[in-house]
């Protein structure tokens, strides 16, 4: 469209919208439109789809409870329990040694766990996945939806969004047994394990000690990028001195290799994706075996191995 097409009414409408988007009542990113339609569809998809143990779940009374706790609260007095009626419905067992929890690589995770048939994060457990990336408040002084703002956690703590995640990553922790693996970003400049955050505040506290054999951490570098922390250091540290602490067994690996070959997918021509790192990191530890192999036998190993190691 030019300049000159510009008709005076549809300039003022421009204004109009431009004012209207400046004066947004809260920080966070408005309702996800078709927000309903979503959540049943994601729900249908995973009891006949991506989880059919669950086919008894039944959606409709799901997207009720949900509703429920999205209409009839302001949206900055949201608390966690408000849930309890929605997770008591879609709750269901995780698969032992398949939990995976993690802070600041959202995306890493979703590509490495395959919706849960590698590894189960919450974000693959029924009630995480409705949520997942969505948005949701109602209207402060209204009855309807708020599709322009939602209230962040600077806003208040206490809003619709962060108060699920809070209620949903407290069952998901208590749900967890087996071997715990955490996945962090230790290229995260506030540090790979941040002291306040859903993993420290809403899920460590509500692990079932006597459930869960060992908690294997892997520290995650983004490629060509620097490392903020690794096991044994900074902020890793801190988290293995807590967990020690509650009587954990505790292990780290840096650049967990099946995870780094995931990464490597869209650097592979990085030098740290260079197949004599593969070599190099074979001599600091992993068996010998690796270096020996021509360089698609490693590849062959490293793939074979990121199953093997979830089985
Ligand atoms: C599912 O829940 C809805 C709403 O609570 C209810 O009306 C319906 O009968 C339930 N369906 C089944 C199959 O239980
Ligand atoms: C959820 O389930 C628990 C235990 O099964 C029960 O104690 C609690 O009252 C239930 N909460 C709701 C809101 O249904
Ligand atoms: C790790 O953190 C950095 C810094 O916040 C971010 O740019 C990067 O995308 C994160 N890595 C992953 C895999 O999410
Ligand atoms: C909602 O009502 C409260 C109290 O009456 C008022 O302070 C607030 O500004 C109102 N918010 C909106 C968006 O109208």
């Amino acid at each position: 469209m030019t300049a000159q097409r510009l008709t005076p009414s549809l300039l003022l409408l421009l204004l109009v919208v431009v004012a209207g988007a400046g004066g947004a009542r809260w920080r966070g990113e408005g309702t996800t439109r078709h927000l309903e339609s979503i959540i049943r569809g994601r729900c249908a998809e995973y009891v006949a789809r991506l989880n059919p143990d669950q086919r008894d779940k039944n959606c409709t009374a799901l997207w009720e409870a949900f509703r429920m706790v999205l209409l009839r609260k302001d949206p900055c007095s949201v608390f966690p329990s408000d849930y309890d009626l929605f997770i008591n419905l879609s709750r269901h067992s995780i698969p032992r040694d398949k939990s995976l929890f993690w802070e600041n690589n959202h995306l890493l995770v979703m590509s490495y766990t395959e919706s849960g048939h590698r590894l189960m994060p919450l974000c693959n457990v029924l009630y995480g996945r409705i949520g997942d990336f969505l948005s949701w408040c109602r209207q402060e002084n209204g009855s309807g939806l708020d599709y322009q703002s939602c209230p962040s956690s600077e806003d208040c703590e206490n809003n619709a969004v962060d108060s699920f995640w809070r209620r949903a990553s407290m069952q998901y922790s208590r749900d967890s047994s087996g071997v715990i693996h955490v996945m962090l970003n230790g290229s995260e400049p506030a540090g790979a394990y941040p002291d306040k955050g859903f993993f420290a505040d809403f899920e460590i506290p509500y692990f079932q000690k006597d459930k869960i054999t060992r908690i294997e951490v892997w520290v995650m570098h983004d490629i060509g990028r620097p490392k903020v922390d690794s096991c044994g250091e900074g902020s890793v540290k801190t988290l293995e001195d807590r967990l020690r602490k509650m009587g954990f067994q505790y292990s780290c690996i840096n650049d967990h290799p099946p995870v780094k070959l995931l990464q490597c997918v869209d650097h592979s021509t990085h030098p740290d994706c260079a197949l004599k790192s593969a070599a190099a990191s074979a001599q600091r530890g992993v068996p010998p075996l690796w270096a020996e192999h021509g360089a698609s036998h490693i590849l062959l190993l490293l793939v074979a191995l990121a199953s093997a190691v979830q089985m």
